[in-house]
């Protein structure tokens, strides 16, 4: 009985001296273990009162140990919790950056080392901004080219098909020299497929100053092609567009090393990646800015196309579905 109470008793707050406890009471040459065998020779009238005290015993020892035990577990739990750095983390999951803006901070990037900075607009435009100042007036056929989505007919309000309509924007606000260039979201009503979408997006610039001549558009697409793709074997293919004069579409030769290659070029290995042209002089007149005084140059691009490319897309819907397996493989271009 005096054991139970030594045992009740017993408390500490380390674990060898709680495993010298266990072996006292209960190891295989413990107390207990003495007194079971002491059992035999305990007279039988005895034997009931013997046998409620040393089970009580080997109760009290029992418990002791592992309420201890659990104790001391959950205290150095704790302490590991915050103290073992070693412990393997929850890994965070960090989202990675979308292709289009990875390629349109590229194209930024390679014209800000040329002076140009970034301009913004509205994707809900009017009719002025979207066309008739880009020389377009109403019933001009050129409207037809751009399969606009129209939100409201009177007054015209619609969805941007182009970012021409924020360097207009920009000429109306800014005094030249002029050097921008303008990202953003555009929408065409056209049918979807891997090649086209109805929306998409574009980087457009401009330059306007004194004496701005095609030969220095011809330069910047040749710096620019080289910067972003690290080679500027390019053609200009004379074209319309009724905001420049003269207009010329401009392919990059890519070659064909890959099946996407072969897919996205059609076969050809050429790619067109943007129009361009000089500015129409109705077009600076519309804008508040002196044709007789200054002339400029001005260019657009999709971005899609331009990733494509980059990134061997052989679908452009792939852009927009926003699906994780795609979009993952992204992490490392941050
Ligand atoms: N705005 C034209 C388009 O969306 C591209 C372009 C811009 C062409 C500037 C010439 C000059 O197709």
């Amino acid at each position: 009985k005096q054991h139970i109470k030594e045992a009740q008793a017993f408390t500490t707050e380390d674990k060898t001296t709680l495993e010298e406890f266990r072996i006292k009471y209960l190891g295989s040459k413990g107390l207990l273990k003495d007194f079971f065998a002491e059992f035999k020779n305990v007279p039988n009238e005895q034997k009931k009162e013997f046998g409620q005290v040393i089970n009580e015993l080997k109760n009290t020892a029992e418990e002791k140990v592992k309420s201890i035990q659990e104790l001391l577990e959950s205290k150095t739990e704790s302490i590991n919790l915050f103290g073992d750095l070693s412990r393997p983390g929850t890994p965070i999951n960090i989202g990675s950056r979308h292709p289009i803006s990875l390629v349109k901070n590229q194209i930024l990037d390679v014209f800000s080392t040329i002076g140009f900075n970034v301009s913004e607009g509205p994707e809900i435009e009017d009719d002025w901004h979207n066309f008739t100042a880009l020389n377009l007036p109403e019933y001009h056929p050129a409207r037809d080219m751009q399969d606009t989505f129209f939100i409201q007919t009177n007054p015209d309000v619609l969805l941007r098909t182009h970012t021409s309509s924020v360097q207009v924007r920009y000429m109306e606000n800014n005094k030249p020299p002029i050097r921008t260039i303008s990202p953003g979201r555009v929408f065409r009503n056209e049918a979807i497929s891997s090649r086209s979408h109805c929306i998409f997006h574009q980087v457009e610039g401009l330059y306007i100053d004194k004496n701005v001549s095609f030969a220095d558009l011809k330069q910047t697409l040749l710096y620019f092609t080289k910067e972003m793709f690290g080679k500027s074997k390019i053609r200009l293919r004379p074209s319309y567009f009724p905001f420049t004069e003269p207009s010329a579409e401009v392919d990059i030769y890519w070659g064909l090393k890959t099946e996407t290659d072969y897919r996205i070029t059609k076969g050809t290995g050429w790619l067109e990646i943007m129009g361009c042209g000089m500015v129409d002089p109705n077009v600076l007149k519309n804008c508040g800015i002196d044709p007789n005084e200054y002339t400029g140059y001005a260019f657009g691009m999709g971005i899609e196309r331009i990733a494509m490319l980059l990134y061997q897309i052989g679908d452009i819907r792939m852009f927009y579905e926003n699906d994780v397996r795609f979009l993952e493989q992204f992490k490392s271009s941050l």
